[in-house]
């Protein structure tokens, strides 16, 4: 007699807390996703969920606490610099959805960054030339100096020459280096990489070009755990929004 009614007890708590996940993931789903950091309560409820997908996820590639890893490409997401967007919920949320170079058909259309030590270096574009390893060389003196550190002045010119004519780097990374966001193009004049920005790594990325890629998980993860996870990706870069109020992010630098 006690332990059915025990039973009925605890059956009756389950479909309740259910029932009110399922319906803060209703509001969550319903709520314009850039207006969610300014209600703490979703916020916490969409935080722990987004957390725990995350770990099993995209942890892996991304590391633990979004430091992300330059030796794959894979970049940090807790530091407030966004190659896609602003970093606004909606941006985010976007990427997980769709993924980066995924195939899936509504991912951003971006560019490749051609391999130019090679006979062939664009698949895309057969305009591109190939370029000497002196050349290369003259390139990556440029953008070291670029990022503020020291370089040999005369291949600073010889590469800045290059860059804004025949190696036709300004038709994807602009005249001003700072990239395009809206082909995928990083900015290449601060200090924050993909693929690292020692003199050996950028004159591998000229050299032998880049095609980063992140999957898309639009198949594979719930709309409401895609939105949870957009929240835990947003909060990273603002450790502060979880107050309800929206932050500003870790660093102020618009797009890499
Ligand atoms: C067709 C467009 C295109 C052209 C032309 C192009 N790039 Fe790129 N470049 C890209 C894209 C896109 C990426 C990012 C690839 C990724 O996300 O994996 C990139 C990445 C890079 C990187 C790595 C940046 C990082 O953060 O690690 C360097 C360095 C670079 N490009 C230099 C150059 C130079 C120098 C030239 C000219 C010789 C050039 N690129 C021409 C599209 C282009
Ligand atoms: C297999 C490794 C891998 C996994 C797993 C992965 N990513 Fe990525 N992600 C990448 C790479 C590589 C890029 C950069 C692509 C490029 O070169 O532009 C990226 C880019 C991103 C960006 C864009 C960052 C920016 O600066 O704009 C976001 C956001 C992102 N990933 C979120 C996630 C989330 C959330 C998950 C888990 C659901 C995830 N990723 C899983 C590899 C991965």
């Amino acid at each position: 007699m006690r332990i059915s009614l025990l039973l009925t007890a605890s059956t009756f708590i389950v479909a309740a807390v259910f029932a009110h996940v399922s319906q803060l993931e209703a509001r969550l789903l319903r709520a314009d996703p850039n207006a969610i950091p300014m209600n703490p309560a979703l916020m916490t409820f969409a935080h722990g969920r987004g957390e725990a997908l995350y770990v099993s996820r995209c942890a892996a590639c991304h590391g633990a606490s979004g430091q992300g890893d330059p030796t794959r490409g894979i970049p940090a997401l807790s530091d407030g610099d966004w190659l896609y967007g602003a970093g606004l919920v909606s941006d985010i949320e976007r990427v997980i959805k769709y993924g980066i170079r995924s195939y899936q058909p509504k991912a951003w259309n971006l560019a490749i960054m051609p391999a130019y030590a090679t006979a062939q270096p664009s698949a895309r574009d057969h305009k591109i030339p190939s370029l000497s390893p002196a050349n290369i060389r003259d390139l990556v003196e440029f953008l070291i100096h670029e990022q503020g550190h020291n370089a040999d002045s005369a291949a600073v010119a010889r590469g800045a020459e290059l860059f804004s004519g025949v190696g036709g780097c300004y038709d994807c990374h602009a005249m001003d280096a700072k990239g395009d966001a809206a082909i995928g193009a990083p900015n290449l004049t601060d200090r924050i990489t993909l693929y690292g920005g020692s003199r050996e790594s950028l004159s591998m990325s000229i050299s032998y070009g880049r095609a980063g890629v992140c999957p898309a998980w639009d198949t594979r993860i719930s709309a409401a755990g895609i939105r949870e996870l957009a929240v835990y990706v947003y909060q990273l870069s603002r450790p502060n929004a979880s107050l309800g109020a929206d932050s500003s992010p870790r660093t102020t630098t618009p797009a890499r």
